[in-house]
């Protein structure tokens, strides 16, 4: 083997070693929303029993997202507003303006934000404070008796439309 080719063949495999390189994490960058599980995930908040119609209740999810080291954190919190046998809302937890969690006051019929003092409805929209909009709404569904909500697709604008 000349000095050339094996120059040649050593550039060659370093070439195809950098392109390995940047070429799986581009491929699993594309790729991975579609075989994403977690995010269309149903999850279910409860028993359908468990929320009474005319009021408002914190519920939580596990997170399917989870990691062994989540332990608490990955209960994640949300507000569930039963209007009747079949219509719910579910608020995310976070206020809309820079995401401190908000409150459920049932004698004011307010949720509160505690951080700049924003304040919405009890249908989510915005009441007073600098919130831009409403809470925003988890996606859910009535399946067996339960109330599921997709927890992998946190609500955003993006969802809402
Ligand atoms: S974070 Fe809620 S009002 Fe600012």
């Amino acid at each position: 083997m000349t000095r050339r080719t094996l120059l040649n063949r050593l550039a060659l495999g370093i070439n195809a070693l950098a392109a390995l390189l940047v070429g799986v994490p581009l491929v699993g960058f594309v790729f991975a929303p579609a075989v994403d599980k977690a995010k269309n995930k149903w999850i279910s908040i409860g028993k359908l029993e468990e929320f009474t119609a005319g009021q408002t209740k914190l519920a939580t999810y596990i997170n399917p997202y989870l990691v062994p080291w989540d332990n608490e954190v990955a209960k994640v919190p949300c507000w569930v507003r039963r209007i009747d046998e079949t219509t719910f809302q579910v608020f995310a937890i976070n206020c809309a303006h820079l995401g401190c969690p908000v409150k459920w006051f049932a004698e004011s019929q307010l949720f509160m934000c505690p951080c700049h003092g924003g304040v919405y409805y009890a249908d989510g929209s915005r009441a007073s404070g600098p919130p831009p909009r409403g809470l925003f709404e988890y996606q859910y569904r009535l399946e067996n008796g339960h109330l599921e909500v997709r927890g992998g697709r946190l609500p955003t604008i993006q969802e809402s439309v």
